[in-house]
């Protein structure tokens, strides 16, 4: 790439960073009164795995300081899987719906997002898991569920490519692929949408790292991976929906 080019680059990802929220003359999809999209991708599959919500027997740190003191990122886990309860749990400490506010209009989760817009989905990459047959998971948030996407005996392999030859995530248990509906944020946030949904995935990912410090389990946050192969992993296509943040998650 010529440096001219580079700088101008530079210059459009930058302005990603800025708040673009005065928009004089610009009306929003939400202004233009368009119906807002789904709160949550509907099921793709049929085969639906409950998951529960008492977490009581799954925690083993409670103390918050303990957890954020000892919070860091872990590439090394041990050869026992993951439970399916603590599963449920992360899956909580992530993304879990609490309620629906107004006329279905936006749901209220454990994390925050801008405009309550929560424009991510989670995907899972099961390597071990109780319980759980190896292969493409995608949370049903609304349901607190499971559905499976496709079963595949060598997905440490698919694990491994997708994030760009990162060979220690092949030990995890399961990786959290968050993907970005952008359209979600878009309908009312216009050109301010991208910044948010990017800075919604921290949250999901910093609430991963203190769930995991709860369960006795660790993670580390990958940015570091294949678009191409990501996507065709979960099946996306890439333009309406895409991987932007992945997480392994493994007991330390
Ligand atoms: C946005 C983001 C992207 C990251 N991407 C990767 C990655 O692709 N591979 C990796 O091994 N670590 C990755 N990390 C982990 C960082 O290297 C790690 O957080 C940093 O070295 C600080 O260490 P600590 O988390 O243990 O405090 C990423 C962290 C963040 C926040």
């Amino acid at each position: 790439m010529e440096e001219r080019e580079y700088q101008k680059k530079i210059e459009t990802n930058r302005l990603l960073m800025k708040s673009a929220f005065a928009k004089e003359g610009f009306k929003s999809d939400q202004q233009k009164q368009i119906k807002q999209p789904p709160l949550t991708k509907l099921p793709v599959g049929e085969n639906k795995i409950e998951l529960k919500k008492d977490f009581l027997a799954t925690i083993k740190e409670s103390n918050i300081l303990t957890i954020i003191n000892d919070r860091k990122s872990n590439r090394v886990f041990k050869e026992e899987g993951i439970t399916l309860d603590q599963l449920s749990f992360l899956l909580w400490c992530t993304q879990g719906v609490k309620g629906i506010r107004g006329n279905n209009y936006a749901t209220v989760r454990t994390v925050p997002s801008g405009g309550a817009r929560h424009a991510l989905e989670t995907y899972l990459a099961v390597i071990n898991v109780d319980n759980l047959e190896k292969g493409i998971y995608h949370y049903l948030p609304l349901e607190h569920a499971l559905e499976l996407i496709v079963t595949l005996d060598n997905i440490e392999d698919f694990v491994v490519n997708s994030l760009d030859g990162q060979k220690w995530t092949e030990k995890s248990s399961v990786v959290f692929y968050y993907t970005a509906i952008p359209y979600r944020s878009e309908w009312r946030y216009t050109l301010d949408a991208h910044k948010l949904v990017l800075i919604d995935a921290g949250h999901a990912v910093q609430n991963l790292y203190l769930g995991c410090g709860a369960i006795s389990c660790g993670t580390c946050a990958v940015a570091d991976y294949n678009q191409e192969l990501a996507d065709k992993l979960l099946k996306l296509d890439g333009k309406d929906e895409f991987v932007i943040y992945a997480a392994p998650v493994g007991v330390i």
